[in-house]
Order: structure tokens, then C-alpha cells, then sequence
């Protein structure tokens, strides 16, 4: 994996870079609370991965779906994952999620989906209070008992939450589902290689150890010079950073993303607004206002160079089209987008894979993720609280309180 910066239009200080790396070294210190993400990479290898595959393996052998109910951090990094890699996978079941609104046409899909295919349900939720996912999976557990009666359901339902006393935790107790634990000084938005993400992404088939090698594998050399960059681009104006791909698959990557940099920086005032875009489709939409529109992004674009699947242009499209691959002129209008933006005057910065696999979905998810905490860091902003969702979700209880 490689940054380009040529187009990113800063100059990053010494005393930035300084500033910056002193804030690596203390991520890494163990001194630092909620920080122990860090060494996820590492410490999930060995035995505690072999469980969660083993687990992963029986959940594949007894069901067609598996239903992950979280919101947020508890199901974006899965979510992001298993769509990068191209979903369903021969013989291992197709991963839905729920829980992440509470719109009843959606659960009731859900709900037509269970009644048709062997189940199994996953609840994941730190707190074990979030108001969606509780929902969600209080009326899914109810489905699962009426589907398969207590004691078969029981086998069947999967807590992964908190190890303090919470709703999920006394269903645990009451029940016996088979359960794991989320470490205290793991956020949300920084769990994807812990059980929370590694679970759904391995019942779907998806090659763990390889992702955890991945981010054990990343070169730090980079994360110090983009957490500057988009400092020095914030301080020079730009409010939203605009985060790009060539590829659908990458869409939930960018809604992972999104949530990344909107929780850990945006608060007392400061950060950038997270924005994604999937090209080409978005070029066609908002492709106009990136070139011409009001100036007050800066774009992060994450290429790769091998594709996933590719096809050769047959001959009745004619030149210069024919022959070529489909990918390959993907690569031109990537090129041609980061000039065209670069000239009109967006910093661009890129960002480059080999291909998009587990390993370097593990490499870009640990940048992104130390990236951004350096970032916040940077800005003098608490990176792992979200005090603001706490706002709306007392308001949304009182007015519930009160119908
Ligand atoms: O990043 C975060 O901490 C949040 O986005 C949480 O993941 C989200 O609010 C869900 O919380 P919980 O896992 O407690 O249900």
C-alpha cells in the first residue's frame, strides 16, 4: 500500500510531522484509555482466532442466514468487509444486517427472509443498550423462539456485547446463548479486527487471519504524513473531506469511513464532514460540483491495481474501446478524474492497493483507523468519545417516555 500526496497541494512542517508521530508513539503506549484496538492486529491472532472461526464454522454448518443485528461501530467495519470481497460465498450463508434503523419495512424483510432459510442470529452491541439494535433483536429473538421453539433457538442465538450488566448480558444469563465479550477499552468505531467485525466476516466465508496479517503488515511511514495533510487542509478551509472509489464494492467501506472520521473528529467545533462517493455512478450526480461547484473539499481517493473480475470490450463497441479491458479503462477514468480535480484546483490524495482481498482490506482498515485517531489528536479533539449521539439518544427516550 502507497500514498501519493503530489496532488494534495500542502507542505507538511517538520514540527507538524514531530507533533504527529509523539501522538503515534502514544497510541501505542498502553497508557493511553480506549486505545486497545492498537495491538488488535496481533493479539487476535492465535488461540482467540481459531475460537472465533471454529464458532464461525458451526454457525456456517447450521444455517442460510446469518442476521447481525448492530449499529455504527457494531456493524459498519462487517458490513464494509464482506461487501468489499464481493458478499455471499459458495456454501457459507448469505449475512444480513438489521438493526441499524428502526424502519419496519426493513425489519419486516428480514423477518420474510428468516422464515424461508435456517437462521442464525447475532446480536452485537458494546453498551447492550443502543435503542436499534435492542429493538431489532428483542423482535428477532421473539421470530427466532416462534420459528424454532426456546431450546433449539437458544443454540441458535449469539451475543456479542459488554462485560458490564446491560440487557443483551441478562439474556446471556437467562438463556445460555453462546457469547463474547467486547474489551472496555475497545470503541465501537475501532472494533472491526476485534470479535465484532471478525465473527459476521468469517460465518461469510472471509479469510481473517489474512485481514489481521494485513494490518499487522501496514508500513507506518504513511499514517503520520496523511494525518498531517488533512490537518494542514483543514486549517486551510476545507471542511469536507470527500473519500472516492472506482469500485461498488467499496461503497460500505465509505459509509465505514464516513463514520470513522464523523465521530472521532467532529466535535467541540471542529473536523472535517465525511463524504463518500462511488464512481463512476457519482460522477454523473455530483461530478459537476467536485469540478466547478463551491470549493470547500479536498478528496481522498482509494485506488487499487488488480481487479476482483474484468472483461474484454467486444469488437462492436468500436475503437479506441475494443479489445481493451473493462477495468483498464476504469484505471484511465480514475487517472483522468485525479487530474481533472488536481488541475481545478482539489487536493487530491490517493490512496493505493494492490487489489482489494482481506490482506490489504486490513491494511487500509488500520490506516484509516490509526490515520484518524492521530488526526484528532492533532486537532486537540478526544477521538473515542461521541458525546453528541449520546444528545439525541436521551432526547429520543424522553419523547418515547412520553407517548
Ligand atoms: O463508534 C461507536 O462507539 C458508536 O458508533 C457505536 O458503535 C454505536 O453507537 C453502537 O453502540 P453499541 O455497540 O453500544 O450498540
Amino acid at each position: 500500500m502507497y500514498i501519493d500526496l503530489s496532488n494534495a497541494k500542502t507542505t507538511i512542517s517538520q514540527a507538524l510531522t514531530d507533533q504527529a508521530e509523539t501522538y503515534r508513539k502514544q497510541l501505542f503506549s498502553g497508557t493511553m484509555e480506549n486505545t486497545g484496538w492498537v495491538d488488535l492486529p496481533w493479539n487476535m491472532a492465535g488461540d482467540i482466532l481459531d475460537r472465533i472461526q471454529q464458532t464461525a464454522d458451526e454457525i456456517a454448518g447450521k444455517c442460510r442466514l446469518f442476521i447481525v443485528v448492530g449499529i455504527g461501530g457494531s456493524y459498519l467495519g462487517a458490513r464494509a468487509v464482506i461487501d468489499a470481497l464481493n458478499g455471499d460465498q459458495p456454501g457459507r450463508p448469505h449475512v444480513m444486517f438489521a438493526g441499524y434503523n428502526m424502519t419496519g419495512a426493513h425489519l419486516d424483510k428480514v423477518v420474510e427472509a428468516m422464515k424461508e432459510q435456517a437462521t442464525c442470529l447475532c446480536v452485537i452491541s458494546k453498551s447492550g443498550s443502543t435503542l436499534e439494535p435492542l429493538l431489532a433483536y428483542s423482535i428477532l429473538k421473539e421470530e427466532m423462539f416462534a420459528k424454532y421453539g426456546e431450546k433449539e433457538a437458544k443454540k441458535r442465538i449469539y451475543v456479542i456485547t459488554g462485560l458490564q450488566d446491560n440487557p443483551l448480558r441478562q439474556d446471556i444469563e437467562k438463556y445460555g446463548f453462546s457469547s463474547y465479550y467486547i474489551p472496555e477499552n475497545i470503541g465501537g468505531r475501532f472494533s472491526v479486527l476485534s470479535i465484532v467485525g471478525l465473527l459476521p466476516i468469517a460465518v461469510a466465508g472471509f479469510n481473517i487471519r489474512q485481514l489481521l496479517q494485513g494490518a499487522a503488515s501496514l508500513s507506518m511511514e504513511h499514517i503520520v504524513d496523511y494525518a498531517c495533510t488533512r490537518i494542514l487542509l483543514q486549517q486551510g478551509g476545507k471542511d469536507i473531506e470527500v473519500f472516492t472509489y472506482f469500485s461498488t464494492n467499496l461503497r460500505f467501506f465509505g459509509e465505514w469511513l464516513k463514520q470513522l472520521v464523523g465521530e472521532t473528529e467532529g466535535k467541540d467545533g471542529k473536523g472535517v464532514f465525511p463524504a463518500c462517493l462511488c464512481f463512476s455512478r457519482d460522477l454523473h450526480a455530483v461530478g459537476q460540483f467536485l469540478q466547478q461547484g463551491h470549493q470547500i473539499f479536498y478528496e481522498t481517493m482509494i485506488q487499487y491495481k488488480r481487479a476482483q473480475a474484468d472483461f474484454v470490450i467486444p469488437d462492436c463497441v468500436g475503437e479506441p474501446f475494443a479489445g481493451k479491458m473493462l477495468e483498464q479503462i476504469n484505471r484511465c477514468s480514475e487517472a483522468g478524474v485525479v487530474k481533472a480535480h488536481s488541475e481545478g484546483g482539489i487536493p487530491v490524495i490517493v490512496v493505493n492497493v494492490e487489489q482489494v482481498d482481506e490482506y490489504n482490506i486490513g491494511q487500509l482498515i488500520y490506516f484509516f483507523e490509526l490515520s484518524e485517531a492521530i488526526s484528532a489528536m492533532l486537532l486537540g479533539v478526544n477521538p473515542f468519545d461521541q458525546p453528541g449521539v449520546e444528545n439525541y439518544k436521551m432526547n429520543t427516550k424522553r419523547l418515547v417516555e412520553s407517548l
